[in-house]
């Protein structure tokens, strides 16, 4: 059976003593429950700071990007490698906010996804529609586009260190959630698509998570759905108890 995963995407907010504040609220709410799989994913400049709190806790870290190459003159980005150094499991790649704020496109997804992969992180791998998307009828296309672009010559083998989001764009940050009827038939899709390109085995442990306003008061209908198995949580993940309400919901 898959356990469910729940990451809090903390975006470009906190600071040094409210991230180090909310982690230890975290890990002081979260004692004892090992029901579920928990990961905290601030921004570049908390990750030591949030990593020493989590250190000895069953929470994993991780980070909200990173950039395709090793090493070298990329001034003001950060690789795999360096993440994996400041002690991060996963890495959030092909985010919404930067497929549309920062321009990056399937092929910039797919490259880093590889790096990430070939260093050794986890890749939460998120793919989601806009609303002009679904309501012209285009969902299920446009996620199998992201597939196939963002994993691109991702082998089986490699399916266990990754994460699926299924984030709808027009859900991210707007308390509109997708009903969870949306949310298990987009699901269903994209295991689905894995059933066919990697196998049914690889497809019935590959963990789904459904992104997009999720709150205490519709985690639970959300994450009971056959084919979500978590959630990516934006804004409910900076209020530890607002947090946990979630966690607690998908147990
Ligand atoms: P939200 O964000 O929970 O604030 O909608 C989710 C995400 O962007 O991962």
């Amino acid at each position: 059976m898959r356990k469910k995963f729940v990451a809090g995407n903390w975006k470009m907010f906190t600071d040094h003593a409210t991230a180090k504040k909310l982690a230890q609220e975290v890990v002081e709410l979260m004692a004892g429950n090992h029901q579920v799989n928990v990961a905290l994913c601030p921004p570049f400049t908390y990750l030591q700071t949030v990593g020493e709190v989590l250190k000895g806790t069953h929470i994993a870290l991780g980070a909200q990007n990173c950039y395709h190459e090793k090493e070298g003159a990329f001034t003001g980005e950060i690789s795999p490698a360096m993440l994996i150094d400041i002690g991060c499991k996963y890495v959030i790649l092909g985010h919404s906010e930067r497929r549309h704020k920062m321009g990056e496109c399937d092929i910039a997804v797919n490259k880093k996804v590889h790096a990430a992969l070939n260093a050794g992180l986890h890749v939460i791998l998120c793919i989601g529609e806009s609303l002009d998307e679904r309501q012209a009828n285009k969902t299920n296309e446009i996620l199998k586009n992201q597939l196939d672009g963002s994993l691109a010559g991702v082998n089986a083998t490699c399916f266990k260190s990754l994460v699926l989001a299924y984030e709808p764009v027009w859900a991210i940050g707007t308390g509109h959630n997708a009903t969870p009827q949306q949310a298990q038939d987009a699901h269903a899709f994209i295991r689905s698509w894995i059933a066919k390109h990697h196998g049914a085995e690889v497809a019935a442990q590959m963990v789904i998570q459904y992104g997009g306003s999720v709150k205490p008061d519709n985690a639970a209908s959300l994450l009971t759905q056959p084919d979500v198995d978590g959630g990516l949580i934006g804004g409910a993940s900076l209020k530890a108890d607002q947090f946990l309400g979630i966690i607690r919901a998908g147990m």
